[in-house]
């Protein structure tokens, strides 16, 4: 057991690897590459250790959390739509028993009625949305303390 938990796993889910190519009024412009750069780089200033996971596969996303056993302190996702409905991916997150933020580069309070729903929230410690990639930093800031604390 290493004496400092600062393992993050930053998993995003279905659709989130065509950023660049989506609606850049809800998720900007960057490409998916250069989201995961920035997220690295806000990750190295705050002291964390990023793995990075993506999946189009529901199924593989639930199996990526069963696996995180012993090999992540923290969970932060943003499992696109699946965010919305997907029980599977609750149980697996719930399984996972990690300190987990929720966020969405769009602000989801803003935009369709179904994509205020999140199936996920209240197993995490802290949801951040309509940020861009700026609150995937706030998300792992909200995580370093969470694991400084514990
Ligand atoms: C999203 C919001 C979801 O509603 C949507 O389905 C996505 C991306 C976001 O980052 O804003 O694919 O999670």
């Amino acid at each position: 057991m290493p004496d400092t938990r600062n393992r993050v796993e930053v998993m995003h889910g279905v659709n989130l690897d065509q950023l660049g190519r989506r609606a850049a009024e809800h998720y900007g412009d960057l490409t998916f590459t250069q989201l995961e750069v920035a997220i690295s780089a806000a990750a190295d200033e705050l002291g964390l250790i990023t793995r990075f996971f993506q999946t189009n596969h529901e199924g593989e996303f639930v199996e990526h959390l069963h696996g995180l056993d012993g090999l992540a302190d923290a969970v932060l996702l943003n499992p696109g739509a699946w965010t919305h409905y997907s029980y599977a991916i609750r149980d697996a997150l719930e399984l996972a028993a990690l300190p987990a933020v929720e966020v969405h580069l769009s602000d989801v309070e803003a935009r369709e009625e179904f994509r205020r729903h999140s199936v996920l929230s209240d197993l995490c410690v802290g949801r951040v949305a309509g940020k861009g990639p700026d609150g995937y930093r706030e998300a792992l800031t909200r995580l370093g303390e969470e694991l400084g604390d514990g």
